[in-house]
Formats: C-alpha cells, sequence, structure tokens
C-alpha cells in the first residue's frame, strides 16, 4: 500500500471574497499535495468554510438573504478563485454541513465529557463581534477593540468550559520532543514559551441567541458549541468521524500537516492537541506555520490603498505566475511582501526571461536540428529536491529548480551547440539531445509550482515543437 499525505488547510470565515492571504495558503497546500503525488503517495487535501459564527449572520440579514442563500453564493467565490489558481483539494468541508460536519463536532463534544475535561461556569469577557474573539481588559484600549475600535460587548453568561489547563505539560513534552513538530523553530519555540506560562481553561459554548445556526450542545438546547469544538474538528469529521462511514479517517488521520497562518497557531498548536489528547486521539503529526504577506512593509488595506486582489493579478499574469511568486519570492517562514512592480520585476527576471526564453531556445534548436522528438529516459533522481519539500523549504525548492535552469542557459552560452551542429552535427545533436531531456527533468521538478507550464513544456519536447508564442510574455 502507498504510504498516505492527508493535509489540510484552515477553514476560511465565509466573509466576503477571499483575498491574498487565503491565496497563499491555498497555494502552499496545493503545492505540497503535488509534490507527494509526484512521489506516488496516496493524498488527501481537505479545506473548507468555518460558517457557524455570528457575523454571517449579520452579513446575511443585511444582503437580505437567508444563510443559505449568502453561504452558496460566497462559497461560488471561493472556487472560483481555487480554480483559477489550479487548486485542486479533494473535500470542501462546511461546519454548516449538518449531515457531515455536526455528527463529528458532537462525538468529539461527548468524548471530552466522558473524559470528565467538559463543566459549566461563569463566564465574563469583552467581545467583539468584528473578530468573534473576547479580549481583557488588558488587550483592549478604553474598553474598545484594538482591531476595529469599536466599543466592546461586556458579556456575563454561563457557558460549558473545557479543561485546557490540564493537558500543558503532556502538550509541551509532545512539541519539544517534535512527537507533534512545528515548523519553523521560531514557532516552535513561541508555542513553547506560551506553554512555559502554562494554559487556562477555555470556554466552550455560547448562548444559542447568538449563533442561532451553529450546532447545539448535546443535552442542552440553550447552547452552541463555540469555534473550538466547532471549526477544528473539520479536520476530521471531514474524514468521516462521528459519521458511519469514516474509511477516511481510518485512512487518513493523524494529518500529516496541518497549513496555518502564525495569527492561528494557539488554537491548532494548543487547544486543538488537548482536544484530541482527552478524546484518545492520535495528535497531528505536524504543523507549518506560515507568516503573513505585507504590501509595501505593511500589512494591506483598502485606506492604505496597497490591497492586491489575486483574481486581477490572476487575470494580468496568469495562474502560473502568482504561483511562482507565491512559492519562490515568499519563505513560507517568515512575513513576505508583495508590491505589483516587485512582482512584475520578478515575473520578466525569471519567467519570461528565465525558464520561458530557455524553453524557446532549446525547442527551436531541438526543432531544427532533430529529426525525432528526443527519447525520454526517466528523469534524474529526484531526493535532493524533495528533500526540501520534507523540510517545507518551499521557496529554496524553486530555487533549486532555477538554479537548474541557470546551468542549462551557462551550457548553452559555453557550448553553443546552435554553431557545433552547423559543423558538427552528430556532436551537435548530442548536445541538444542533453538539453531537451534535461529541460524535461526541469519540468518534471516544475509541476507542483507550475502545473500549467509544466504541462505545457513536456507536450513540446513530446512533439519535438517550439512554443508559438513564448510562455510568458515580457511585461513593460
Ligand atoms: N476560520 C478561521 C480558521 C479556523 S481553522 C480551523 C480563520 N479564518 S480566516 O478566514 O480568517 O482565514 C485565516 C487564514 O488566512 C489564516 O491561516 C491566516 O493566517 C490566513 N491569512 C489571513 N491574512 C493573511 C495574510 N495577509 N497573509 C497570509 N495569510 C493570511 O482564521
Amino acid at each position: 500500500m502507498s504510504k498516505s499525505f492527508y493535509i489540510t488547510s484552515p477553514i476560511f470565515y465565509p466573509n466576503g471574497n477571499l483575498h491574498m492571504g487565503h491565496a497563499y495558503t491555498m497555494t502552499l497546500c496545493d503545492i505540497l499535495t503535488r509534490v507527494h503525488k509526484l512521489q506516488n503517495e496516496d493524498t488527501y487535501f481537505l479545506t473548507g468554510s468555518d460558517d457557524n459564527t455570528g457575523k454571517i449572520l449579520k452579513i446575511a440579514e443585511e444582503k437580505g438573504e437567508s444563510i443559505t442563500e449568502y453561504l452558496s453564493s460566497v462559497k461560488k467565490g471561493f472556487e472560483g478563485l481555487y480554480s483559477s489558481l489550479d487548486i485542486n483539494y479533494d473535500q470542501f468541508i462546511s461546519t454548516s454541513d449538518k449531515d457531515r460536519h455536526w455528527p463529528g463536532a458532537v462525538a468529539l463534544w461527548n468524548r471530552l465529557l466522558s473524559s470528565g475535561d467538559i463543566y459549566k461556569s461563569k463566564y465574563e469577557g469583552l467581545y467583539c463581534v468584528g473578530c468573534e474573539a473576547f479580549y481583557t481588559e488588558k488587550d483592549s484600549v478604553d474598553s474598545k477593540c484594538p482591531v476595529h475600535l469599536t466599543l466592546l460587548d461586556k458579556i456575563e453568561e454561563e457557558n460549558y468550559f473545557f479543561k485546557l489547563s490540564k493537558y500543558t505539560e503532556i502538550i509541551k513534552q509532545k512539541i519539544s520532543s517534535d512527537e507533534l513538530l512545528i515548523v519553523p523553530n521560531t514557532r516552535k519555540n513561541e508555542i513553547l514559551a506560551l506553554l512555559e506560562r502554562g494554559l487556562e481553561d477555555v470556554s466552550f459554548s455560547r448562548p444559542i441567541k447568538n449563533v442561532p445556526h451553529g450546532i447545539p450542545v448535546p443535552g442542552d438546547e440553550s447552547q452552541v458549541i463555540y469555534v473550538w469544538c466547532d471549526a477544528l474538528v473539520n479536520y476530521i469529521s471531514a474524514l468521516g468521524f462521528g459519521n458511519d462511514h469514516d474509511e477516511l479517517f481510518k485512512k487518513f488521520w493523524p494529518a500529516s500537516v496541518h497549513i496555518v497562518g502564525k495569527d492561528i497557531i494557539r488554537f491548532h498548536a494548543a487547544i486543538w492537541p488537548a482536544m484530541l489528547l482527552s478524546a484518545g486521539l492520535t495528535l497531528p503529526k505536524s504543523i507549518l506555520v506560515h507568516g503573513m504577506i505585507t504590501s509595501g512593509g505593511h500589512k494591506m488595506s483598502k485606506s492604505l490603498g496597497n490591497v492586491i486582489d489575486p483574481v486581477e493579478l490572476i487575470n494580468s499574469y496568469g495562474k502560473d505566475a502568482v504561483r511562482y511568486y507565491i512559492a519562490r519570492e515568499i519563505s513560507p517562514f517568515e512575513d513576505g511582501d508583495l508590491t505589483m512592480d516587485r512582482f512584475k520585476d520578478s515575473y520578466n527576471a525569471n519567467l519570461a526571461n528565465g525558464i520561458g526564453n530557455l524553453v524557446s531556445r532549446i525547442m527551436k534548436m531541438s526543432s531544427d536540428n532533430l529529426t525525432s522528438p528526443v527519447d525520454i529516459v526517466e528523469f534524474e533522481d529526484m531526493e535532493e529536491y524533495f528533500g526540501f519539500y520534507e523540510r517545507f523549504e518551499i521557496d529554496k525548492a524553486a530555487d533549486y529548480v532555477w538554479s537548474k535552469i541557470g546551468e542549462l542557459d551557462s551550457y548553452i552560452q559555453t557550448n553553443q551547440p546552435f554553431k557545433v551542429v552547423k559543423t558538427d552535427k552528430i556532436a551537435g545533436e548530442k548536445m541538444i539531445t542533453e538539453l531537451v531531456t534535461r529541460l524535461y527533468s526541469i519540468a518534471k521538478m516544475l509541476s507542483p509550482i507550475l502545473p500549467e507550464t509544466s504541462a505545457k513544456i513536456i507536450e513540446l519536447v513530446k512533439a519535438n515543437k517550439t512554443p508559438i508564442t513564448p510562455l510568458f510574455i515580457r511585461k513593460d
């Protein structure tokens, strides 16, 4: 049986259109999935939407739509972006899905209850509807939300709580031993420092009036399950946990990797593992925590006028150009910057002049001089290349491919096969054959990052043809 690889993206709030940050996370997931497919693994890529929030209700009401109508139109937008970026996921789970998701959330709640980890208590806090989050006095500014600058609601209510504090030590041990691997190391240390300070129990439910479309707490219809035992559970409910058909769960759990942004690390590296431990389930193997995309060094925002819409970028430059930038120009371990100028420069240098130009040159020599397509022997040993992905060094993997592209450019410059073939046909043809073979291997390596371009190159090699138009047209 082949090795299995289960990867998850966060499930996004269906608050509106997806932005560059979402496109970024999804592209990373898609690249990693393709890499593991290329290694003949049995892959499963899960994504979805986080529907059970007060904000969704508010937006739907403002639009005069039912929640179902509203959600279905937003999700069409999600799908549109994913298909325009060639993102191939295996399942889209919605937390509003009563058949697929709810039984899993309820089953998990019941497990935590049987472990004696859920109890009822009074909850007091300052709540921001915009953030869907509670703030302490310390974090708020004059009782206002630090993000939205609106007055926070003082909330006092009876809630169910989860005994998160009980799991501090064991999670610390699992993370420091890398049994639960947190990548990069800086984020691992950050979460260990948080665990060192100790975890407090977390509120686990809300009164049903706040989120009437949420999942009712088993045995108490006055409360709905709060985000932790709802949204996080998607990673197993989608696989059938809590359902009659749980074949996917048996096959793919534990997850190979959860991909998350640095803003949601605490949920994934502390609360989620504690819930799994309480339920007697295996922990995910790793969590990749990526940084934030900024533009010109600032968070993208309408007021700064620096928002870059992924759809516009795709329309002007093509999907592979966007995937290229995400893969190579941003380290998955740090914040990364994206401006239209940087995008264009990098496109011209590495796609138009880089791979695009190389393909035209090699295929011109080949179609002019070789009478039939080159017989491709299986591509080079890819161990070094896959090694980068094993360590989640996606940008370094891309650098590696571009170093191979550079080698072929130098080879042409040094050996000048287009001249040699005129004086020594056999030697010239041998050089061109070598170039085409190496180009084919580059195309294979490119397939997770630039799937469309990779397929085009392979087609040209197999047909021994020059591209009619350059693969990437230079932009001025
Ligand atoms: N619904 C929660 C996640 C629950 S997962 C069980 C949520 N949703 S979200 O719609 O706000 O999307 C969050 C994801 O998008 C996070 O991983 C976050 O880091 C990522 N990004 C949001 N803005 C981003 C950037 N500017 N850059 C990169 N990623 C960004 O949180």
